[in-house]
């Protein structure tokens, strides 16, 4: 039900009042009035699905417990994918799905993980806790989620402890159609039609858990290992370097430098943005910290792009922020009772979630693809289920916040402009289409409500529709007694004069989609 602006203001200074008397360091919110300008006529670039890509690995209950309960599972389950995960992500969609790792990428052997389950070897997990990897979810697994989900798989390759005969077998393997020995075996594990593996990650993390490598010797090796990543009947590969940690240069420019002009068509960075409480119990100061990141991650995405833009001498290279999120203290009661990282989503990890995406969609002419860590259980995931005999799986504020993008994808990214720039100022991105234009807007602040007004310069829109996401707590979340403590909610937005007009409360995500002239 839309909220009115009465109501809204009445609700805020209620709020106001009964946290003061809560808790007296918690200043009183103000409010600020903002301007924002949407240039419709200045195009940016298409917000590409794969913006809002996930990754799955062998860590704590993402796959077994989560993803995966096994066929003969009590919890409902399709060929033993947990239904409930099944429905909820395809309700949100999945365009790209990374796979199985992580660090667990670089130990991983795929001939371990196919053929008939009892056969399956078992192994060590070296990286996540030493737990008894049985292979139970494998290759043929893995595929089947995507092609239940309509995500496009993303394959990680081991350089680190792997060989380029181990990778150049999994393509053949997954991608030629049929009478080779390999694709012949594949068939006879149940797949004749070829799996048309499109991404390949040659490595992951290579500067650590991958092997600990300079970037002078990771270039070598890419290069070793990408002469046999090569096409099968028709699939063309798309081979993803190990990129930098954050806006780490040294490894980025020693990177190209050791390629030698054979430059990748992705090269995948990762940035997480550290949080120093645990997830439910953020001290304001401490969420503010974590926030602010955002600003240096936008810093770094532009960075990068320039870097990368520097060498290639020959086709675009694609910049992957193959793994991205809040990465809190995550308390040893929750690992102990759902597995490692398993990490609570709250109010302010859904206007994290909601920072991120709005960078992505102002430099979507410098990214290829962005995958969240971690789609099920594991740091900032999408669901959260209770263990592997829970039965429970709740779609978290992360999940919501993705949620209110959906309506930018495919569209173009346009120029925004606002008034203020700090790290902690309003964060806008919009997006259009020949009848629709997407505003999203996201307050990060928790002591400061916003009246922002939006000039769109270019197109005339129309009162449309709008969804909110926000709770005054900012460490409220969704948990399995109170599932739908935190979800969207119908939100309303005025359009005056051609001036869109939105009251954005502290801390919270709104996306108004409206018809344009
Ligand atoms: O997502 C958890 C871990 O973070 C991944 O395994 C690794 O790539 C990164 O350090």
């Amino acid at each position: 039900m839309p909220i009115s602006r009465r109501k809204f203001l009445a609700n805020a200074t209620a709020l106001t009042a009964s946290t003061l008397i809560a808790n007296r360091a918690f200043p009183a919110v103000a409010s600020s009035a903002q301007k924002v300008l949407i240039r419709t006529d200045a195009k940016v670039g298409m917000v590409k699905p794969e913006f809002h890509g996930h990754f799955a690995e062998h860590l704590g209950s993402c796959v077994y417990g989560g993803l995966w309960v096994g066929k003969n599972s009590r919890i409902p389950n399709i060929n033993g994918y947990r239904k409930q995960a099944v429905e909820y992500l395809r309700d949100l969609g999945v365009p790209v799905l990374r796979w199985p790792g992580g660090c667990f990428a670089d130990d991983y052997h795929w001939r371990e993980g196919i053929g008939p389950v009892a056969q399956r070897s078992k192994r060590v997990n070296i990286h996540w806790g030493g737990y008894l990897e049985d292979n139970s979810f494998g290759l043929h697994e893995f595929i089947g989620l995507c092609r239940l989900l309509g995500a496009e798989p993303y394959l990680a390759g081991n350089v680190g402890s792997g060989s380029p005969k181990e990778l150049r077998d999994w393509i053949e393997y997954c991608n030629y159609p049929s009478g080779s020995t390999l694709s012949d075996e594949r068939a006879a594990n149940g797949s004749p039609e070829p799996f048309h593996v499109r991404y390949w990650g040659i490595g992951n993390e290579n500067w650590g858990c991958g092997g600990n490598m300079e970037p002078a010797e990771y270039a070598r090796l890419f290069r070793d290992f990408s002469v046999y990543v090569r096409e099968f009947g028709g699939t063309e590969p798309f081979r993803v370097a190990c990129g930098p940690s954050g806006d780490d240069t040294r490894w980025s420019r020693g990177l190209y430098d050791g390629l030698r002009g054979d430059l990748p068509d992705g090269v995948s960075m990762h940035y997480y943005t550290g949080g120093a409480d645990a997830p439910t119990k953020f001290t304001a100061a401490h969420m503010d910290e974590q926030l602010a990141i955002y600003a240096k991650v936008e810093e770094a995405l532009i960075h990068q792009r320039a870097v990368l833009d520097s060498y290639h001498r020959g086709p675009e290279v694609g910049l992957i922020l193959d793994e991205w999120g809040v990465w809190d203290q995550i308390p040893e009661e929750d690992e102990k009772k759902y597995g490692k990282l398993w990490q609570q989503s709250t109010v302010r990890s859904a206007v994290a979630a909601g920072l991120g995406l709005n960078i992505f969609n102002r430099h979507a002419d410098k990214l290829y693809m962005c995958n969240i860590a971690q789609i099920v259980n594991v740091l900032q995931s999408m669901l959260l289920t209770d263990g592997p005999e829970g039965e429970h799986c709740v779609r978290t504020t992360t999940y919501h916040a993705f949620s209110l993008f959906k309506a930018h994808r495919s569209k173009t990214a346009v120029k925004v402009e606002t008034t203020d720039s700090s790290p902690l100022g309003i964060s806008v991105s919009a997006s259009k289409s020949d009848r629709e234009l997407v505003i999203t807007c996201v307050n990060p602040r928790f002591d400061s409500d916003m009246q922002v007004e939006c000039d769109v310069r270019g197109n005339s829109p129309r009162e449309g529709t709008a969804q909110i996401l926000h709770d005054a707590d900012f460490n409220a979340y969704n948990s399995f007694e109170q599932s739908d403590r935190v979800i969207p909610k119908q939100y309303s937005v005025k359009v005056e004069g051609g001036k869109v007009r939105i009251d954005l409360p502290r801390l919270s995500v709104v996306t108004a989609t409206l018809p344009i002239s």
